[in-house]
């Protein structure tokens, strides 16, 4: 990548766009790893897709790119995370996903792409009524049921939780499912955004 203004400038916006989650749960740090960005306002507004690079993604942490003017998720999963999504499926309303919103080959226990079950990509709007829900992976969190809370999303909105695979819980207003957009792996790390995997 060259280092001319015009570069410069997609950064700055990709930094004001990007936001990263540690582990521990923390928000609001602006980091400007995401290697690629939509070509411009003009293609992004027609829907172009969006390129990610995750080579920089650690296990835990959460990048959010803007795909359509929405906020989608990326989010690279631990072993203790997937192995936990197993534990929860009593307590969620959808838990095979049969009533939610996701491309076939994502519509799995870990609701990722065969091979790649470690990163989620999950559309960052709560199904209630549309809020952004918060990243929460820290487990045991009190506020959000103590030693029940494995990690997964928090709506601030009205209340709702989701797993770290976008699962919704019982008893809360988002009826389904976060909704999964479509997307493909280019290489290991770069994920393409808006464009279906071959099958
Ligand atoms: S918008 Fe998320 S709970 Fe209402």
């Amino acid at each position: 990548m060259s280092n001319d203004g015009v570069n410069e400038g997609r950064r700055r916006v990709l930094t004001a766009l990007t936001s990263v989650v540690g582990a521990a749960g923390v928000v609001g740090a602006a980091v400007p790893f995401v290697g690629s960005w939509n070509p411009s306002a003009k293609a992004k507004a027609a829907g172009a897709p969006v390129e990610v690079s995750i080579s920089k993604l650690e296990p835990g942490q959460m990048v959010t790119v803007e795909w359509r003017g929405k906020p989608v998720y990326v989010l690279r999963r631990t072993p203790e995370a997937l192995a936990s999504l197993k534990e929860l499926e009593s307590e969620l309303r959808d838990p095979s996903s049969e009533k939610s919103t996701q491309p076939e080959y994502v519509k799995t226990p870990t609701r990722a792409v065969k091979g790649k079950e470690d990163v989620a990509v999950l559309l960052g709007l709560c199904t209630h009524l549309g809020c952004a829900p918060t990243y929460r992976p820290d487990v045991g969190a009190e506020d959000l049921g103590g030693d029940a809370w494995l990690g997964g999303f928090f709506c601030r909105c009205h209340g709702s939780k989701f797993d770290l695979a976008g699962r919704v819980f019982s008893g809360v207003p988002a009826p389904i499912n976060l909704e999964i957009p479509p997307y493909k792996f280019l290489s290991d790390n770069v994920l393409l955004i808006g464009v279906d995997q071959e099958a």
